[in-house]
């Protein structure tokens, strides 16, 4: 177990924020946990997470302890009827992950291809792009209750998978209420997931059927979806090493059909999904585009001009943008989206 100060972590989080981890574990292994917590003051300690940064938000130095968790591999454990059970250490780079499973013929995450973050985050926020989420696929995780040193393991319904939501968001305790969340206690080692043996690609996403009807493909491979998914972020999405960001900043909001009706009346060429509940989603990256936003900024914090819903840094590793600039522009773009649509929305990325 390696335990740094002062650590600068300006490339350990996508945005390329300034700050410093005041103190700093870097986890490689269950035994380094058992290390940790077997030293009295660092297991007493307040703890934050860091998995590959993507989702985070540093307003200031993190006076927790950071813990870096770089827990590797990547494997076949097993296999049933139905699918190929692949587990992975949750410091592995979520991509490389996604590119190791399809070399090795275990096709499913396609859709999630070149998603920032690290295998033991993925969970956490229940990542999702081009019809799939996370939840899709997952078959189980192993956890250690950083309060107790309990090792555990959770299956999909104990993970309580929501959109960009799970157990992992929410704490044990809300004030004096019990909460039902882990976000204080567990920390995630491995992730297991279950990839189909009966494969079909997830088609029907927009972006996705306009590449499929260019190829003239009815029946793509995991590898062309691949490909293609690859091709549409590096399009709509900046990449992080030249242009910081945190990818989507808010979620796209869910409004009911009476809502959505009554918008629709004012906004006519609003972007809406009917979910199957009833309820309608609407493209929170339209309502900023319909508010003028996309390429403006807030000192270095900028609208990325093709595609409002992401956030980015726009001076670069030599003058980067602060955690205060971009939650000021967060709040600018919430105040005029809540006065033109009356829908307040809610950022994505956990601000320390
Ligand atoms: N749109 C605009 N202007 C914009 C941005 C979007 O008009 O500036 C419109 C688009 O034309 C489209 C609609 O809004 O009609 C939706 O846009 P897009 O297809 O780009 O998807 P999104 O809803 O903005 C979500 C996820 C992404 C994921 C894509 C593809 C959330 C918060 N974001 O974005 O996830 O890659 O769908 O599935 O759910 C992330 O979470 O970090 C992320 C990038």
């Amino acid at each position: 177990m390696l335990v740094e100060k002062n650590v600068p972590l300006q490339s350990f989080n996508t945005f390329g924020i300034v700050a410093k981890a005041l103190t700093l574990v870097r986890l490689q292994g269950l035994a380094d946990i058992d290390t940790l917590l077997a030293d009295a003051a660092l297991k007493t300690a307040p703890k934050f997470i860091l998995g590959g940064g993507s989702n985070i938000v540093l307003t200031g130095d993190v006076k927790p302890l950071v813990l870096k968790v770089e827990i590797m591999g990547k494997q076949l454990v097993s296999q049933t009827a139905k699918a190929w059970i692949v587990e992975a250490g949750a410091g592995e780079n979520w991509h490389d992950l996604v590119t190791w499973t399809l070399e090795n013929g275990y096709p499913g995450l396609e859709n999630l291809a070149l998603i920032p973050g690290s295998v033991g985050a993925s969970p956490v926020q229940n990542i999702g792009a081009y019809g799939v989420e996370l939840q899709d696929r997952f078959e189980s995780l192993d956890a250690v209750d950083m309060t107790t040193g309990q090792r555990f393991t959770l299956n999909a319904a104990q993970c309580a998978f929501g959109y960009r939501d799970s157990v992992f968001k929410h704490l044990s305790n809300q004030g004096s209420q019990p909460g039902f969340g882990l976000a204080d206690k567990a920390l995630i080692t491995h992730v297991r997931f279950a990839l189909p043996k009966n494969w079909k690609p997830v088609l029907g996403y927009a972006d996705i059927e306009k590449k499929r009807l260019q190829a003239g493909m009815d029946h793509p491979t995991a590898q062309q979806i691949y490909d293609w998914v690859c091709d549409i972020r590096r399009a709509k999405l900046p990449d992080w090493r030249v242009l910081g960001n945190a990818g989507s900043f808010f979620k796209n909001p869910t409004v009911s059909a009476e809502q959505c009706a009554d918008i629709i009346e004012r906004e006519p060429k609003i972007v809406h999904y009917v979910l199957a509940d009833g309820s309608v989603k609407l493209a929170a990256g339209w309502l900023i585009d319909a508010c003028g936003w996309k390429g403006k900024h807030i000192g270095n914090a900028g609208v990325y001009e093709r595609q409002a819903l992401v956030l980015v840094n726009r001076g670069g590793q030599a003058n980067p943008v602060t955690g205060g600039e971009v939650m000021t522009l967060a709040k600018s773009i919430q105040t005029s989206v809540y006065e033109r649509f009356g829908i307040m929305l809610a950022h994505e990325p956990v601000v320390v």
